[in-house]
């Protein structure tokens, strides 16, 4: 193996002091999404550091924060193979001693939207520790998926307001070939649940195609794909304009991006796209 495994933070900075570095933020289960965040990072800088890290601070009091899978010898392995220099992979206690920390970051009002209305303070959990990971190690560049568009703007975002010294890479939704956005939380899914969480990449296919009719009939699209889906709940569908992350107005055209989040069983997934609103 080339690639070396460090758990705290003053190894991490020793070893990275001086290079021009990648960081590539993973809560772990890694898959060919994340896979794909490292090449682009291999790609952009010398020296490419992924962390792994399942964040605490991110998961509210009822959700999967102990059922969250935890594979870190497969992925590191992975990565090994993915030519990756170093992982992060610190346990909590090094991230938050004591159990806790005081300081954290807020994300405003989009923050509470979305994502955020359903797991209050899952946003401001997701930014502190990106900033945590930033300060540890001061990459050039940071990568993240357009899958989490929401924690995508709220980062980015993030990075202007605090005047933080990063470029932020965004790298396209990766998918099988059905169309299903890959997740670590796929693996929850049972074969019948499976089939039925194509209709979120489903919808969002409809939503594109009705998108020039405006945003009723994207809304209409994709709403009916959801139609006798025993095993699908829909938690949000929504259209954003994709500059402020607030739905657009009835009469907007232009670039817009379609958010769908669902309950597929027991399994949260969210998916989104990019569309031309018109028409
Ligand atoms: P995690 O869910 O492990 O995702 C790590 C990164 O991989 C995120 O930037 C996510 O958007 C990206 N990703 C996941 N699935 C993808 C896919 N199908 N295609 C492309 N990219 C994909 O997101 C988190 O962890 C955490 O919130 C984190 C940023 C690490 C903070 O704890």
């Amino acid at each position: 193996m080339s690639v070396t495994v460090v758990e705290t933070i003053a190894e991490l900075r020793a070893l990275l002091a001086g290079r021009s570095t990648a960081l590539v933020p993973t809560m772990g289960a890694l898959h060919e999404g994340h896979l794909a965040l490292v090449a682009r990072a291999r790609s952009v800088a010398d020296t490419v550091v992924v962390s792994i890290f399942v964040n605490p601070l991110q998961f509210g009091p009822t959700e999967d924060l102990d059922r969250y899978p935890r594979t870190l010898e497969a992925d590191v392995a992975k990565l090994d193979a993915a030519g990756v220099d170093f992982v992060f992979a610190p346990q909590a206690s090094e991230m938050y001693p004591g159990g806790a920390i005081d300081t954290t970051v807020t994300a405003g009002q989009v923050g509470t939207l979305f994502e955020g209305r359903t797991r209050p303070g899952h946003f401001d959990g997701v930014l502190t520790i990106v900033t945590k990971l930033l300060g540890i190690a001061t990459p050039e560049f940071v990568l993240f998926g357009q899958k989490d568009a929401q924690q995508v703007y709220l980062v980015q975002r993030m990075v202007r307001d605090l005047n933080i010294d990063t470029e932020v890479i965004v790298v396209e939704t990766v998918r099988e070939n059905n169309g299903l956005a890959l997740s670590s939380r796929n693996r929850y899914l049972d074969e019948w649940e499976r089939r039925a969480a194509l209709s979120l990449s489903t919808a969002l296919e409809a939503a594109s195609s009705a998108s020039d009719r405006g945003i009723d009939a994207v809304l209409a699209a994709a709403q009916s794909v959801f139609t006798g889906e025993d095993l699908v709940t829909l938690d949000y569908l929504a259209v954003v304009d994709p500059g402020t992350f607030l739905p657009v107005d009835d009469d907007y055209r232009g670039p817009a991006r379609v958010l769908i989040a669902a309950r597929v069983g027991q399994t949260r997934l969210i998916d989104n796209q990019l569309v031309h609103l018109g028409g």
